[in-house]
């Protein structure tokens, strides 16, 4: 950091800034955590430099002995990692990469049946202010009232709809999807099947869930939420969407990839099948399971009826009389930050819904466990409830401050 600090003082500063933003607070954003040291080693690495379209023996420019050696490493991991037929790591990031997958097997028009955004879909899931809305024809599912789906009523959707392509995954559910059924509906709807993992991929990696990898067509996922990679994006596929899904990527949609975050991807990939990540994942889930019981306790009412993951997502404005904004902040006065979110069907808008979502990927990253989820979850509750009471939240943020230094990121 010696040159940055000398050089540009500004961007010094505010990454310092972040630095003890990010140690001093809980951080329960579900779609983040803590890369490693190495893995931000790497991302910050000469690779940076290099440009390398096409693919390891296959490029464009020459000098690529050693981005053909990290890009392979990569792919070989990914392909252990998630039992994968095929692995194209050069997605930028996750929203890309759902575009290019779209791109690689679909035609402008072609119907997508997805799930409901409000119902814990992603927006490149067919939210209407997306490139990917303009060129597909989304149709969506939605959970039933026990927060499970129902898949004869999904059955009977894809014989309805014929749609080309059926997307499992999502942003803000916490149940288990039953991938056998949605890669048997795909099959009698004559569809192709696809999941976006991004949310769940590092609980798939470290065995704590079960691995939809074989069941579906084309997986695509993040690398920086529960992999705890960095910012990045991945497409796995069957053997026989390989060339198309490659040839969508690049030339398709991208140029160069970016050989340093593939270089991280692939150290976090290395991290991920160490034994140690198995303990990581298992811990996220049952971190998230005591923050449930806690929070009901409270009164907080859970959607989808609790959690199988890594995450909750809270109708704040249902059990406690608070919008989601209002949590938003008020948690963030207090050191804990957590995001705004739609519940299933919400009559609140967007910028001021009636949820919040919670995520245990970076507090155990930090090596929090069940102890530190009841402090936690007392704090979320003293907070929500005294949401307008400046002193008091910032009585929470100091103990939260003096907490967190028990509590080193790496
Ligand atoms: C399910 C899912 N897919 C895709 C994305 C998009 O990823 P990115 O923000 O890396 O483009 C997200 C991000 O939150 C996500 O949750």
């Amino acid at each position: 950091m010696n040159y940055l600090k000398k050089q540009d003082l500004k961007v010094y500063q505010a990454v310092k800034n972040e630095e003890k933003r990010q140690r001093e607070g809980i951080e329960l954003i579900a779609s983040e955590n803590y890369a490693s040291p190495a893995v931000r080693e790497a991302l910050g690495s000469v690779f940076t430099n290099k440009y390398s379209e096409g693919y390891p023996g296959r490029r464009y420019y020459g000098g690529q002995e050693y981005t053909d050696v990290v890009e392979k490493l990569a792919i070989e991991r990914a392909k252990k990692l998630f039992d994968a037929e095929h692995v194209n790591v050069q997605p930028l990031s996750g929203a890309p990469a759902n575009m290019i997958a779209y791109n690689a097997v679909l035609e402008p028009g072609d119907k997508i049946l997805g799930m409901n955004l409000s119902h814990g879909g992603h927006l490149t899931h067919g939210h209407p202010a997306t490139f990917s809305a303009e060129i597909y024809n989304f149709v969506s599912y939605k959970t039933e009232k026990d927060g499970k789906i129902d898949y004869a009523k999904l059955e009977k959707l894809a014989t309805k709809e014929k749609p080309k392509l059926i997307l499992a995954g999502f942003s803000a559910y916490t149940r288990q999807l039953n991938y056998r059924k949605f890669s048997a509906i795909a099959k009698k709807a004559k569809s192709i099947s696809m999941i976006d993992i991004a949310h769940i991929a590092g609980l798939i990696a470290g065995k704590a869930v079960s691995n939809p990898v074989p069941y579906f067509d084309i997986v695509t996922t993040t690398t920086h939420k529960t992999l705890r990679g960095p910012r990045g994006g991945m497409i796995m596929c069957k053997e026989k969407y390989a060339k198309a899904i490659d040839k969508a990527a690049f030339p398709g949609f991208q140029g160069g990839p970016h050989m340093n975050n593939i270089a991280a991807k692939t150290v976090a990939f290395g991290e991920a099948l160490r034994p140690d990540f198995k303990k990581y994942a298992m811990q996220i889930i049952k971190n998230a399971k005591v923050l449930e019981k806690e929070l009901k306790k409270y009164g907080f009412k859970i959607m989808f009826g609790g959690t199988d993951n890594h995450m909750l997502l809270i109708d704040v404005f249902g059990s406690k009389g608070i919008t989601g904004k209002e949590a938003e902040v008020a948690l963030d006065k207090a050191g804990l930050t957590v995001n705004k979110n739609v519940i299933p069907d919400d009559s609140r808008n967007p910028m001021d819904p009636s949820g919040i979502r919670i995520g245990t990927p970076a507090v155990t990253t930090r090596r929090m466990k069940e102890k530190e989820m009841v402090i936690i979850a007392d704090w979320i509750n003293q907070a929500v409830e005294k949401s307008k009471n400046e002193k008091e939240l910032k009585n929470i943020k100091k103990e939260v401050t003096r907490f967190c230094r028990n509590f080193p990121i790496y």
